[in-house]
């Protein structure tokens, strides 16, 4: 395939078509944490994962692997996971990849706050509410009512290189998937269920599951999904070297 570089004249400082199309499809993602049932096509989301896998990765190494769950096999996962959150009161294993801090600081504290601040304030649940806050919580593990799951996971031999290449991969099949009028919300809640998610997709231990990811058609009028949240502005964390 011959390389086309003709959109990439930074001279031009009126919009094309294509940065509009671009520019719209990477600021319109929101993640979405309602579904409707209604299913995608395996086409659909195989075509998805192939215009994804054109992301880059450090030695064109595309260490990604991808686990697509529907119908029965999704069910059984969410209906695993429900089980193990109902038989025990105690924390689920600790997760194989970190994707938080134990000790938070702000700003970032502040941010995870207010994120979910907006979130309980829109679904009617308030401060203190832990049994309200838990049942949406609980969403996650029905990949909140999507046809799709995605569970991502990296060879343990390139854990934690291989992280940067995933995180560019999934947000590529997040934009691919939006451009075809489809949403996702990535979930790194699945990542303290890795022994049940290895048992259940038949992982080989050599594979570290590393985030989860609902795909489907957006529920417009819930009200979870009319969260809008905030960014801070290129000036407030970029620093230019002349
Ligand atoms: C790696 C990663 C893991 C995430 N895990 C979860 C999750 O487990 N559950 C959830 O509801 N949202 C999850 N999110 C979504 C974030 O909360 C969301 O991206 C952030 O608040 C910004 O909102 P936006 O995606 O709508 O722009 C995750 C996002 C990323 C990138």
């Amino acid at each position: 395939m011959t390389p086309d570089f003709s959109s990439a004249d930074a001279g031009n400082l009126e919009k094309t078509s294509r940065q509009v199309a671009i520019d719209e499809v990477i600021t319109s993602r929101r993640s979405v944490r309602q579904f409707l049932p209604g299913p995608i096509p395996i086409e659909t989301v195989m075509e998805v994962l192939d215009v994804a896998a054109r992301a880059p990765s450090g030695h064109n190494t595309q260490a990604w692997n991808v686990h697509v769950l529907v119908e029965e096999a999704l069910r059984r996962l969410s209906a695993s996971i429900l089980e193990r959150l109902d038989a025990t009161e105690s924390a689920p294993d600790q997760p194989e990849f970190d994707s938080y801090p134990t000790e938070w600081i702000s700003p970032y504290i502040d941010r995870r706050r207010k994120v979910g601040k907006d979130m309980y304030t829109l679904l009617g649940i308030p401060r203190g509410d832990t049994a309200g806050m838990r049942t949406q919580l609980f969403k996650n593990y029905t990949f909140f009512g999507a046809p799709v799951g995605l569970m991502f996971t990296l060879p343990r031999i390139m854990v934690p290189g291989s992280v940067l290449d995933l995180g560019m991969f999934m947000q590529s099949v997040m934009l691919a998937a939006l451009a075809r009028g489809i949403s996702t919300c990535p979930q790194a809640a699945f990542a303290p269920f890795h022994r049940i998610i290895a048992d259940q997709l038949c992982l080989s231990n050599d594979q570290v599951v590393i985030c989860g990811m609902s795909m489907g058609y957006a529920d417009a009028t819930a009200p979870v999904n009319q969260v809008v949240t905030h960014r801070e502005p290129a000036s407030s964390f970029s620093f230019v070297h002349g």
